[in-house]
């Protein structure tokens, strides 16, 4: 008797899994016309695939039809892909001139720094692309659009580029200082072509110093264009489809319109290097070249400068370095360090290998911003 009763048991529990299956295939019929119809054509391939494999056992007919048709789609795209790539640019109607650049594979060639809390930002966007199937069975979508924010020389641009990278997708850059026309009613006709361009391939668009379109909006005279144009960003911003990404650069973000801002599905700010990342940074531009404690005190006297005029200083230093034949002493006596930036602890360091390297206390003075007596002072002291 309880032998009966377990298999029963079984028996029922099977019914129940079954019904439940179909409930949930139901409910997973309608999440895929919904996603169909938002034209979230990665989201489709994923809840597809999903259900393809549930088939399997149950509907091995219908599984491989699936199957199929997720192949020749593949395929088709792949096709469109392709041709997308090598698509013509958009031109400016009057002077030809195209108004997008296109990296097909960006390549971001440094070894980028980013503070802890960019680097997290950056990485997220990412994860969300990699998990978009769970986002997808919450009603969610990956971000599709994110504002960077900071002074120039951060990485704003890089980041934009290592984003494509990491994304496998072409860069398309956009410069709208360089498209803004003195004719609106032609800059906002330019701007809609390339929005159009690049919302039909998967691809990063950067809107490269996206406030050069706030900055006009002191011309009375033009209000009714620039609205209309705020207005388009605006929906482009809302509607950007989810296999792509939206990306917009500013070095004035005040200067942003409060409506456009609060679009953004994120925002990021980038800061200037902290003492570690300028080091992390002279590490990957200097090598084995230079001591550790060499490259400990150099990163104090430089915070406060940017990750593009450190890179810049460095190179321009190195390059003085070989065709001179000069080595470390030359690479630090080119870098223009601000006098008043860094301890004493790490000036004093630098003034020892400067010595060492046989400058004169003038020359060594003038290097680390201390006065000769107090060279003279702490050389006592060693
Ligand atoms: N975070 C970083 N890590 C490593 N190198 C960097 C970083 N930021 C900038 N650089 C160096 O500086 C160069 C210029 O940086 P980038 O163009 O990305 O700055 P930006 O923030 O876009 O500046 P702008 O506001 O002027 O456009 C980069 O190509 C790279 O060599
Ligand atoms: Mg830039």
């Amino acid at each position: 008797m309880p032998q009966m009763c377990h298999y029963k048991n079984v028996k029922n529990m099977e019914k129940r899994n079954k019904v439940a299956q179909t409930v949930d295939m139901e409910a997973q019929f309608v999440h895929l016309a919904r996603l169909a119809l938002a034209g979230r054509a990665n989201d489709v391939e994923l809840l597809s695939k999903r259900i393809l494999n549930r088939l399997s056992d149950s509907r091995p007919d219908l599984s491989n039809e699936i199957r199929n048709v997720l192949k020749e789609s593949a395929e088709a795209s792949e096709i469109a892909r392709t041709k997308a790539g090598s698509s013509p640019l958009p031109v400016d109607f009057d002077s030809r001139l195209e108004l997008l650049k296109r990296e097909n594979a960006p390549s971001v060639g440094v070894h980028p720094v980013w503070s802890p809390e960019v680097r997290n930002e950056l990485e997220t966007l990412l994860t969300e692309r990699e998990r978009s199937d769970e986002l997808s069975l919450a009603g969610l979508s990956p971000s599709r659009s994110v504002l960077l924010v900071g002074p120039p020389g951060l990485g704003k641009t890089l980041a934009a580029r290592w984003l494509a990278q990491q994304l496998h997708r072409p860069l398309l850059t956009l410069d709208l200082s360089s498209v803004m026309s003195s004719f609106l009613g032609k800059t906002g006709s330019n701007i809609r072509v390339v929005l159009d361009f690049a919302r039909r391939q998967p691809s990063v668009l950067l809107l490269d110093e996206f406030d050069a379109i706030a900055k006009r909006r002191d011309d009375t005279a033009e209000v009714g264009e620039l609205k209309r144009l705020v207005t388009v960003l605006i929906q482009a911003i809302d509607e950007w489809p989810a296999d792509g990404l939206l990306v917009a650069a500013t070095n004035h973000p005040e200067l942003l319109d409060p409506a456009i801002w609060r679009r953004f599905d994120r925002v990021i700010e980038f800061p200037f290097p902290t003492k570690d990342e300028i080091e992390e940074l002279l590490n990957d531009l200097l090598g084995e070249s230079v001591t550790s404690a060499m490259i400990a005190s150099i990163s104090s006297i430089l915070v406060g400068k940017s990750h593009a005029d450190i890179t810049r200083e460095v190179l321009r230093a190195k390059r003085h370095a070989v065709l001179t034949g000069e080595e470390m002493s030359a690479l630090i006596t080119n870098l223009s360090v601000k006098k008043e930036r860094g301890t004493l602890k790490d000036r004093l360091v630098l003034a020892k290998e400067l010595r060492s390297k046989g400058h004169s206390e003038r020359e060594i003075s003038q290097r680390t911003g201390l006065s000769r007596q107090t060279l003279a002072k702490y050389r006592v002291q060693e």
